[in-house]
């Protein structure tokens, strides 16, 4: 058994839709969530500056016991997920988007991503990478109804998305590729029906749980506790009683 918290990081509120998977499938653990929205958005931030972010928060959150990690965006998971392996006494985790099974089974995929996990992933027969500029800003920046942000709207100002309607490349499987659009998965739904809508949040969430089972570091709390640290804890709070509260 092992107490410690499980850090669970990301831009924003982003990593919150995560969150909320964690502590239904970990119900008895302690999280501290890091939204470094003082930061947000990663996503067009230069690799380098990704690393220096991610090592100086890690930082910040190694004064307390913790006993693994959680990049809950595919951002920093894509970007600087090997290089914090190398650097932590504990094991990091990342939410990676799930493109490699959807493209193996001849699915035709669109990955929708931020321009700075775009650039890791090429366009194949099957895959189409649309990376979205502004759209996890606009849902950062809408926090107090994350909801309400107009898929369409970022998706009409794509020219990558544009190629693909004229293409006629219609998908039979969209990924999710940054946390912050599962605030507006049904968005997604509604648009690309019925292509199915797929994330890598719960096989991130799934390896974790199985290592904590299989190396006997589970939490043995009454209740899972999260405590918030960053430069807007407020605004992580208030999405986290919503999602909380949609459950
Ligand atoms: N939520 C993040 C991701 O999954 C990053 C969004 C951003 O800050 O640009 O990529």
């Amino acid at each position: 058994m092992n107490n410690g918290y499980i850090a669970v990081m990301d831009s924003g509120i982003g990593g919150l839709s995560t969150l909320n998977l964690l502590t239904k499938e970990l119900p008895r653990e302690r999280f501290l969530y890091f939204g470094d929205n003082f930061n947000a958005p990663y996503g067009e931030k230069s690799y380098t500056l990704l690393n220096i972010l991610a090592v100086s928060n890690l930082r910040k959150i190694f004064d307390r016991e913790v006993k693994a990690v959680l990049f809950a965006c595919n951002t920093l998971s894509v970007n600087v997920l090997l290089n914090a392996k190398t650097l932590l006494p504990v094991p990091v985790f990342g939410v990676f988007p799930p493109v490699e099974k959807a493209v193996a089974e001849r699915k035709k995929t669109m990955l929708f991503c931020t321009p700075k996990t775009a650039e890791r992933y090429k366009n194949s027969e099957y895959l189409k990478v649309i990376p979205l500029k502004r759209l996890a800003h606009s849902i950062e920046t809408n926090a107090a109804a994350p909801y309400n942000t107009d898929l369409k709207q970022h998706l009409f100002s794509s020219e990558e998305y544009r190629i693909c309607t004229e293409e006629k490349f219609s998908p039979d499987a969209v990924i999710l590729g940054c946390t912050h659009y599962n605030f507006i998965k049904n968005q997604f739904y509604d648009h690309f029906c019925p292509a199915t809508i797929q994330s890598g949040d719960e096989i991130a969430v799934f390896a974790l749980k199985n290592y904590l089972a299989r190396s006997g570091n589970l939490a043995n709390h009454n209740i899972f506790t999260v405590d918030f640290i960053g430069e807007c804890a407020k605004k992580n709070e208030i999405i986290f009683n919503m999602v909380v509260k949609n459950r």
